[in-house]
C-alpha cells in the first residue's frame, strides 16, 4: 500500500468473500483522522462487514487494510489497541452493571482499577447516564444500553473509533448528543468512521460514502 495521509484508516483494493459470497468488492477508501465518515446504504449493504475488516475483526479476502501504516489484519481477529468499535448489538456484558462494562475497556488496556471505574463514571456522564452507573446491563433499555456502549468505545480515547449504527435506538435529544460526542472524539484527532440508516447524522458527518451489494458507490 502506498503511504497515505498520516494518522489515516486506509482501505485499498478490499474483498471480502464468506460463504460462497462477496460481501465486499474491491473497496477502497480513506478514513481521515479529525473528521467524522459516515458510512450509508441499505440493509444487507455491506456496512457492518466493512466495519468489521476495516477495525481488523476480519482479514480481507482480497486487498489491504492499515492504519496509520500499520496493517488492521493481526492474523487471529484481534483488533489493534488503537481501536474502538460501538458493535450494532452492543456487546456488552449483561449481568455487570454499566461502570463495569465501561470500566473493563480501560483495565484491558492496563489500567489500575479505582482509575477505570472513576473514568468510567466520567464518561457515563457524558452520554447522560451517570446515574444508571450501577444498574445491570440487562435491566437497562435499549437506548440506555446503546450509551454505554458508546461510552465504552469513547472512554480509552482511541485513534480509531468505528460506530456502527450508534444511534438507532434513540430518541432525538440522544441521537444529538451521541453525535456531538462523535465530533469531539475526531475534533482531538480520532478517525471516527460512523455505519448509519440515520440521514440527519449523515448530514452532521463530514464526508459521507454510500455501499450498495458490497461496493462503495460513492
Ligand atoms: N458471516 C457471514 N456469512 C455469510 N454472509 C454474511 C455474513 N455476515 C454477513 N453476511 C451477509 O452479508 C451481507 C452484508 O451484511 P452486513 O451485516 O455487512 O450488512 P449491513 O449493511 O451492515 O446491514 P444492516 O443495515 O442491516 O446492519 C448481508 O447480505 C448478510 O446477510
Ligand atoms: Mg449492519
Amino acid at each position: 500500500m502506498s503511504p497515505g495521509a498520516a494518522g489515516a484508516l486506509e482501505l485499498a483494493g478490499v474483498s471480502y468473500d464468506a460463504a460462497g459470497r462477496t460481501l465486499l468488492n474491491d473497496v477502497t477508501v480513506c478514513f481521515r483522522p479529525g473528521e467524522v465518515t459516515a458510512l450509508s446504504g441499505p440493509s444487507g449493504s455491506g456496512k457492518t462487514t466493512l466495519l468489521s475488516v476495516a477495525g481488523g475483526l476480519l482479514e480481507p479476502t482480497r486487498g489491504l487494510t492499515a492504519y496509520a501504516g500499520r496493517p488492521m489484519w493481526r492474523g487471529n481477529g484481534d483488533p489493534r489497541p488503537e481501536v474502538a468499535f460501538v458493535l450494532q448489538v452492543y456487546g456488552l456484558v449483561p449481568i455487570l452493571s454499566a461502570r463495569e462494562n465501561v470500566s473493563i475497556a480501560l483495565r484491558a488496556r492496563g489500567v489500575a482499577p479505582g482509575e477505570a471505574d472513576e473514568r468510567a463514571e466520567a464518561e457515563l456522564a457524558r452520554f447522560h447516564i451517570a446515574d444508571l452507573g450501577d444498574r445491570q446491563v440487562e435491566e437497562l433499555s435499549g437506548g440506555q444500553m446503546q450509551r454505554v456502549a458508546c461510552a465504552r468505545a469513547c472512554v480509552a480515547g482511541a485513534e480509531v473509533l468505528l460506530a456502527d449504527e450508534p444511534t438507532s435506538e434513540l430518541d432525538q435529544v440522544s441521537r444529538g448528543l451521541v453525535m456531538e460526542q462523535l465530533r469531539a472524539e475526531a475534533d482531538r484527532g480520532a478517525v471516527v468512521v460512523v455505519a448509519t440508516h440515520d440521514l440527519e447524522l449523515v448530514e452532521a458527518c463530514d464526508r459521507q460514502h454510500v455501499i450498495d451489494e458490497g461496493r462503495l458507490a460513492r
